[in-house]
């Protein structure tokens, strides 16, 4: 008895469209997974030097943009928003960002009300100051030592506009001696969270000078801020800023520097936004022309712009995976349609 196979798909067609559904469907499975790497890390990496640069670092992503001995930012990179210190109402020169002005404000009263004001000595630095001031420590010290308590240029918190060297008020440098000891570095240490900001730089864990939590030297005067909400959970969690962000935030490989293409499952604060900073009229000098040529080769990144906020590799490829799946279902209905 001869069976009628009717005007279907022949075996030979059948067989090539499914092993296109299926290579579709693997390819939107691992477009939407790139290399099974987390976008997260667990421990930062060890203290090695390196230049990758952060992410996320948008203007925007001010809370939860780290810098350390690996992660950096452009030379280019200029807060849009920085305002002078006097704005804050302690005494100091310089800027900031806009965005710590209130909290420091507050932070710069509760300290005089507890008879231990603070002053703010070393704010906001440019790349370029950076670079000066960097290089003068490498000629008092030496490459080795400059590394451990002053960050290379595009590697300081300063630059962020966000880090800030507190003094007494009234104090000159904070430097000489342990100001941790002082009422108040004292009072920053107990209280400057509450505030929203950090302390970036504590005593290792056995009271080591050179903390390998945080890849630096002690600096009880150095503060980050990150404002309240994710201040309080850095000091709840018991990490330094360094550990706490890599935990939860960087989306760098710790291995190969390379920014991860997976949305970090912790939701950011703020979304993500990629930076476009204007040069600084101040960066014009030789050594940053040449380390420009380096960070104009690596924009910030920008993932999941697909319809749905999916990556467009995702979307052509189930769009693929569709197409072939209902040929395949018209096939079948032909050939249930004529007898078979
Ligand atoms: N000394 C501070 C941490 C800096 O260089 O950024
Ligand atoms: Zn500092």
């Amino acid at each position: 008895m001869s069976r009628n196979r009717g005007p279907g798909v022949a075996p030979r067609t059948r067989l090539a469209l499914a092993g296109l559904a299926v290579v579709a469907v693997l390819l939107a499975v691992s477009a939407s997974s790139p290399s099974g790497v987390s976008a997260t890390t667990d421990d930062p990496p060890p203290c090695k030097l390196a230049n990758w640069f952060t992410v996320p670092r948008g203007y925007d992503d001010w809370s939860h943009t780290l810098v350390d001995w690996q992660l950096r930012v452009e030379w280019n990179y200029k807060p849009p928003d920085l305002v002078p210190v006097s704005e804050a109402g302690i005494p100091g020169g310089g800027f900031l960002r806009k965005v710590t002005i209130r909290d420091t404000r507050a932070m710069g009263e509760a300290s005089r009300a507890a008879g231990a004001g603070i002053g703010i000595w070393s704010p906001y630095r440019s790349f370029k100051y950076q670079v000066q001031i960097f290089n003068d420590y490498v000629a008092l010290d030496g490459y080795r030592d400059a590394i451990t308590y002053s960050m290379r240029p595009g590697h300081s918190e300063h630059q962020l506009g966000l880090g800030v060297d507190f003094m007494s008020a009234g104090g000159g440098s904070p430097l000489p001696g342990d100001w941790g000891q002082t009422p108040a570095g004292r009072w920053m240490r107990e209280n400057s969270w509450k505030y929203g900001w950090v302390n970036s730089y504590p005593l290792g864990d056995n009271g080591e000078l050179f903390n390998p939590r945080t890849c630096f030297h002690y600096e009880p005067w150095h503060y980050r801020y990150l404002g309240r909400a994710m201040a309080r959970k850095v000091h709840d969690s018991g990490l330094t800023i360094r550990e706490y962000l890599w935990k939860h935030y960087v989306m760098v490989d710790p291995v190969t520097g390379q920014a991860l293409a997976t949305p970090t499952p912790t939701p950011s604060p703020t979304p993500a936004a990629t930076p476009t900073p204007t040069p600084p009229a101040s960066t014009t000098g030789a050594s940053s022309a040449a380390i420009s040529a380096t960070s104009a080769a690596s924009p910030a990144p920008s993932f999941g712009d697909g319809p749905l906020g999916l990556d467009p590799l995702v979307v052509v490829a189930v769009a693929a995976a569709v197409v072939v799946l209902a040929s395949l279902a018209l096939a079948a209905a032909r050939r249930g349609g004529s007898g078979e």
